[in-house]
């Protein structure tokens, strides 16, 4: 298995088959804390449905689209980083997270965060890197604020969240700004 160790604790893996029990067991211990902020939890009721993810982030990858990697603390999942909306043509990119309630707090996803985003500039080359945050998700917010992220604006009901529209704070940083940090 591919792995991209973080700290000694925390590692990054490709997210495989045989990971759908151990998946979907998180998610489903987590529910009903994951679904305030993330709207795809409701519609995984079952194995399969994890099994479908990995599925989709497997073509995702093979068709150029970027990857979902599971977090791995002491060698358990405790949740997943992933790149989304990969743009070659204008070189940016959406960094999207999610990590289980009883391990928040220790900077895991911060860490994971900034591993993804060295990796966009560095090895794909970005210009820009973007995360987006539920406009009252304060913990979400923190950790592109604590990475150097600008925030740019609101997306005025951006996404359905459950029966209602949620306005999302868009954050970027720029090649320019990641190189001055380093
Ligand atoms: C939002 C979420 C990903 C945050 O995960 P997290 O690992 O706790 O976030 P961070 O890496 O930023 O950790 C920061 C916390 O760790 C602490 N910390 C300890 N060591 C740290 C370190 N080395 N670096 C950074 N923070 C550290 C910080 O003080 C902070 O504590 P606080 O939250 O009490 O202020 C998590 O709460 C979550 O998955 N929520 C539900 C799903 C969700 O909202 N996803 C995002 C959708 S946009």
């Amino acid at each position: 298995m591919f792995k991209w160790q973080i700290d000694d604790h925390l590692e990054l893996g490709l997210l495989e088959w045989r990971h759908a029990e151990e998946l979907f067991a998180v998610v489903d211990a987590n529910r009903a804390y994951l679904r305030e902020w993330l709207p795809w939890v409701d519609g995984s009721k079952t194995v399969a449905d994890s099994l479908d993810f990995i599925q989709r982030s497997a073509q995702q990858w093979a068709d150029n689209r970027g990857f979902q990697a599971c977090i791995l603390f002491k060698g358990n999942i405790a949740g997943m980083i992933g790149f989304h909306r990969v743009d070659w043509q204008d070189h940016k990119c959406e960094i999207g997270y999610w990590l289980r309630a009883d391990l928040q707090g220790q900077g895991i996803v911060t860490k994971c965060c900034q591993a993804l985003v060295d990796f966009a500039f560095t090895e794909w080359q970005m210009n820009r890197v973007e995360i987006h945050c539920g406009a009252g998700n304060i913990k979400s917010q923190a950790i592109p604020v604590r990475l150097g992220f600008v925030q740019e604006g609101i997306q005025r009901q951006a996404a359905k969240l459950r029966d209602q529209f949620v306005d999302h704070v868009i954050f970027s940083q720029l090649r320019d700004e990641w190189s001055a940090r380093r």
